[in-house]
């Protein structure tokens, strides 16, 4: 392998390391986003979503197994263990995650609080698509269809739950959100 793919293995094996955490941060966070959900079908959405999530973590314990990865040796991200933190957590996702916590403490109408889980689910979803491509196309630039077809896996899986969301938000929970908007400013008009 010439230096240049040396590197983007290494880039792999980063983006990958980056995709764990992320994965592990949203498993901390959807408990408390199934608790404020109100719509049982959203509610049941994230639940089934949380358990896809784990078996996507455990997925990507494979593909480090097949990365090379975890066996204790020093530099496993080559030239990017220097220029990123490798140890912390992933901070994007971090943000996401932060910022759908501040709307979900907010005391709100039950649609509304629907309409803003829904909001920042989806924003988690779209940056773990951006990443999950990202990865899964420098795997099959590197030849290692192993890994490209478990990155490939989750990527569908996130792309269901994103459809599953918006048929959510489009059928049901916006169309509520709006409803409860618009009763709670008409009574305040007449108050
Ligand atoms: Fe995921």
């Amino acid at each position: 392998m010439d230096n240049n793919m040396n590197h983007l293995k290494d880039l792999l094996r980063f983006d990958v390391r980056h995709l764990y955490s992320t994965e592990e941060q949203i498993i901390d966070a959807l408990p408390a986003m199934i608790k404020k959900a109100h719509n049982p079908n959203l509610k049941q959405a994230l639940e089934q979503h949380l358990r896809v999530t784990e078996q996507q973590r455990d997925r990507l314990n494979k593909v480090k197994q097949l990365l090379g990865e975890g066996d204790g040796k020093k530099n496993e991200g080559g030239i990017f263990d220097g220029l990123f933190d490798t140890g912390t957590k992933s901070k994007g996702i971090d943000g996401l995650i932060s910022e759908g916590k501040k709307v979900m403490g907010i005391d709100m109408d039950p649609a509304i609080m629907d309409a803003a889980i829904i909001g920042a689910c989806q924003k988690i979803e779209h940056y773990e698509i951006a990443c999950y491509g990202t990865a899964r196309t420098y795997a099959e630039q590197l030849g290692l269809t192993d890994v490209a077809q478990l990155l490939q896996q989750t990527l569908l899986e996130e792309h269901d739950a994103d459809d599953l969301l918006t048929s959510l938000a489009v059928g049901d929970v916006n169309r509520r959100a709006e409803a409860g908007a618009t009763l709670n400013s008409t009574s305040n008009r007449y108050s």
